[in-house]
């Protein structure tokens, strides 16, 4: 094929809209690239697109000659569906490879399935790194934020080139290796449950200012644009300005009306949660995330039920700008809470030892969630935590203390007026419960001991008890 060049830094496998960008943004940063992929008529349209990298990469239509056109040990970058695509190409191209060797899955994989991948390489001389990649397009061909797990070795291989094309904060790069076997997928995947709960709650606001406030999305993307130079400066919170304020070219009307109220999900929200239950820990607003996405899609079933259903709503003045700001400003405190809660018990559980505040300090830019809080929330890992919880930090508490009256007075203007937040109110209920030393599972206890006699722990005397369940 066309552009031989010497042996190349690195391979990539899949030139799909992150394969292209990541091969692009190696080249641009001087490293050599061989690249390939599975429709092989992709690869000239590629590498003629970028006449400016004719000296850096190079395409190869069979697999056996892409393996030999890369430096040993080898590192080579796949970008392709998660799932059986991955471990069919593991097989393939496993007798091409040799000792020393890499193979990144740079996709959003299910960190069960990069465990059990990189176990199954274990022993045969081949490495498997689990890499997650955020950033989207535009990270992925000028500074994403990436996740690396797998071994040693391998992050040896690969760290000059990561931390060259990587997005950089302060010029620190954000990525680094966080971990053995899945732990970069796993990080990458509660990364994206953030991102569902933050774009979830963004969405809760434009709801409540749309059908409560009756205003129209450019006045809605003109507060989110005020917003984006505050406290909540954040890629998330930038965008929804600019895509409120986006005009469809068609019809003229704003972008958002003529979108319909249905949002699709690949898994990684899903993931998240499954994780984290299995792992005994709370992510009720990466739950109401993703069960919004699915009530979402119930189109035809909430359009039925519209009229039938009595909202009981009751009038209620809206909420000032500054309790919205503040509403979400707690909501986005406590949602990266929940997610660093579930890093530290899978931590724990897969005895991977993740450092926190380096996880926050690459999230910082790059990645989709980045955000100004990520700094403040870094800075926090790096400082003494009680408890090890993110919300009892001094700085992130006091941050907490001047915003939650903001997401109660929200939460309660919704519940009144009937517009749905599931994750503001899951935000607020699981504060709510932190925030209490005296809960009321004593209550529940009792109900278990009296129906099955399942015991229970007394406050005054140790050990297992029975109750006298004598009242009726
Ligand atoms: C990122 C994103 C990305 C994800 C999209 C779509 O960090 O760049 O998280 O990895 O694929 O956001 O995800 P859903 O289709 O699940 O919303």
């Amino acid at each position: 094929m066309a552009h031989e060049i010497a042996l190349a830094d690195i391979g990539v496998y899949g030139l799909g809209t992150m394969g292209s960008a990541l091969a692009l943004n190696f080249a641009g940063k001087g490293f050599s690239v061989a690249v390939t992929n599975r429709e092989a008529g992709w690869i000239d349209d590629f590498l003629n697109e970028a006449p400016e990298f004719v000296d850096k990469m190079s395409g190869y239509a069979e697999l056996a000659d892409f393996v030999q056109a890369i430096k040993a040990p080898r590192t080579i970058l796949f970008m392709i569906p998660s799932g059986k695509p991955m471990d069919a190409m593991i097989e393939t191209i496993k007798p091409l490879l040799s000792e020393g060797d890499t193979i990144i899955d740079g996709g959003n994989a299910d960190f069960n399935e990069t465990r059990r991948r990189s176990a199954e390489l274990d022993g045969t001389g081949l490495h498997f790194v689990g890499m997650g990649v955020s950033g989207g397009e535009d990270g992925a061909r000028h500074g994403p934020s990436m996740m690396v797990g797998g071994t040693a070795h391998s992050w040896t291989q690969l760290k000059p080139m990561a931390e060259a094309i990587a997005a950089k904060f302060e010029g620190e790069p954000c990525v680094d290796h966080l971990g053995p076997d899945g732990a970069g997928h796993f990080v990458k995947t509660v990364h994206n449950g953030i991102e569902y709960a933050d774009m979830q709650m963004i969405s809760e606001i434009y709801g409540l200012l749309r059908d409560q406030g009756g205003q129209e999305p450019a006045e809605i993307g003109q507060m989110f644009e005020r917003w984006a130079t505050g406290p909540l400066s954040s890629y998330l919170i930038e965008i929804s300005g600019a895509a409120l304020q986006s005009v469809d070219s068609k019809t003229g009307q704003p972008m958002v009306d003529v979108i319909l109220d249905k949002a699709g999900q690949k898994g990684t929200g899903r993931w998240t949660l499954v994780e984290a239950l299995k792992l005994g820990q709370s992510a009720s607003m990466i739950e109401a995330a993703v069960g919004a996405r699915g009530w979402s899609s119930e189109k035809d079933m909430r359009v039925a039920a519209d009229p039938l259903l009595e909202k009981g709503a009751i009038p209620a003045e809206l909420p000032t700008e500054k309790d919205m700001e503040n509403a979400m400003m707690a909501a986005r405190i406590l949602g990266h809470a929940q997610g660093f809660r579930i890093l530290s018990s899978a931590s724990e559980e897969f005895d991977w030892a993740l450092d926190m505040a380096r996880i926050a300090e690459i999230w910082r830019a790059g990645c989709i969630i980045r955000s100004s809080l990520l700094d403040e929330i870094a800075a926090a890992f790096r400082a003494e935590l009680p408890f090890d919880h993110l919300i009892l930090a001094p700085a992130i508490s006091e941050l907490l203390a001047v915003s939650i009256s903001g997401l109660r007075r929200v939460v309660a203007v919704a519940a009144l007026t009937g517009q749905p937040v599931p994750a503001l109110s899951a935000a607020l209920a699981w504060h709510d419960t932190m925030a209490r030393g005296r809960g009321t599972a004593n209550m529940i206890q009792a109900q278990r001991d009296f129906f099955g006699a399942h015991g229970f722990e007394r406050m005054d005397v140790e050990g297992k008890h029975y109750g006298d369940w004598n009242a009726v």
